[in-house]
């Protein structure tokens, strides 16, 4: 096999694209330690009194490795929205680096409505649907962001695997986060889990919609600029 070609296989598998974003954290480190350490100290008794529950390490991680993609870790005070946001730690964690936001997620989990208090970090309580526009939030966000994200599995979550969005679905929703959510020059960053038998969100169908609506595809992320015409960048530069 020609050398070129060895290099597009290896492009194409990931692997050089994970090491890119491997290196590209690790040149700007965060203190991970420092985080967790933070989240430990708040006061988790009267969630526990309810779950035995703690803050998840691995989680947390991640969460910081979407902080440092972003540049979050580096970049100028954001207004975020972070769509199914669960327990409200990323917002809690971007806050760290002086950023601020708010979570959309159902009501649905109990636990969720502990730790958002906890973190104190607000939440619009909104189901996500297809072809539904969401709801007014009365203002617009530098970056709109959703990790592991949930809200296109119709079966979500007692009926998995069910049916999932769309390309039209996928439209509709891009264009009404680009015209109702985002500033100029805004970003939405969205994050996928691999499939239940482990392949990747990014069907060839998939990538093809994402790519037409204007999205950058690294792996299982996909971010968009709120200008269609755009490529977005993960630098923030404002
Ligand atoms: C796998 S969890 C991810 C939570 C968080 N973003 C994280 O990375 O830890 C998926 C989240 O999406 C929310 N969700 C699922 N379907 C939704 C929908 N249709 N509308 C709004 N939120 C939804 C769930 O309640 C849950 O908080």
């Amino acid at each position: 096999m020609k050398s070129s070609r060895k290099l597009q296989k290896l492009f194409e598998s990931g692997v050089l694209l994970s090491a890119w974003e491997h290196a590209s954290r690790w040149v700007h480190p965060v203190n991970g330690r420092r985080i967790l350490a933070n989240l430990e100290s708040l006061d988790f008794e009267r969630v526990r009194t309810y779950y035995p529950y703690r803050p998840n390490p691995r989680r947390i991680r991640k969460f910081i490795e979407v902080v440092q993609d972003l540049w979050l870790d580096r970049g100028p005070p954001l207004q975020i929205l972070d769509l199914g946001c669960g327990t409200g730690y990323f917002i809690y964690i971007c806050r760290l680096f002086g950023h601020d936001g708010i979570g959309l997620d159902t009501d649905a989990e109990p636990l969720y409505r502990e730790t958002l208090a906890l973190l104190n970090v607000p939440r619009v309580v909104s189901l996500i649907e297809a072809q539904v526009p969401l709801p007014d939030l009365g203002r617009k966000f530098d970056l709109v962001v959703a990790t592991r994200v949930c809200f296109h599995l119709t079966g979500w979550p007692k009926n998995l695997p069910g049916g999932e969005w769309g390309a039209a679905d996928w439209k509709f929703f891009v264009n009404d986060i680009r015209t109702r959510f985002l500033k100029p020059g805004g970003r939405m960053f969205l994050q996928f889990n691999p499939r239940p038998d482990d392949s990747p969100f990014f069907t060839l169908a998939l990538r093809e919609c994402f790519l037409e609506l204007g999205a950058r595809i690294v792996r299982s992320k996909a971010l968009f600029a709120a200008d269609p015409s755009l490529c977005a960048r993960f630098k923030q530069t404002k």
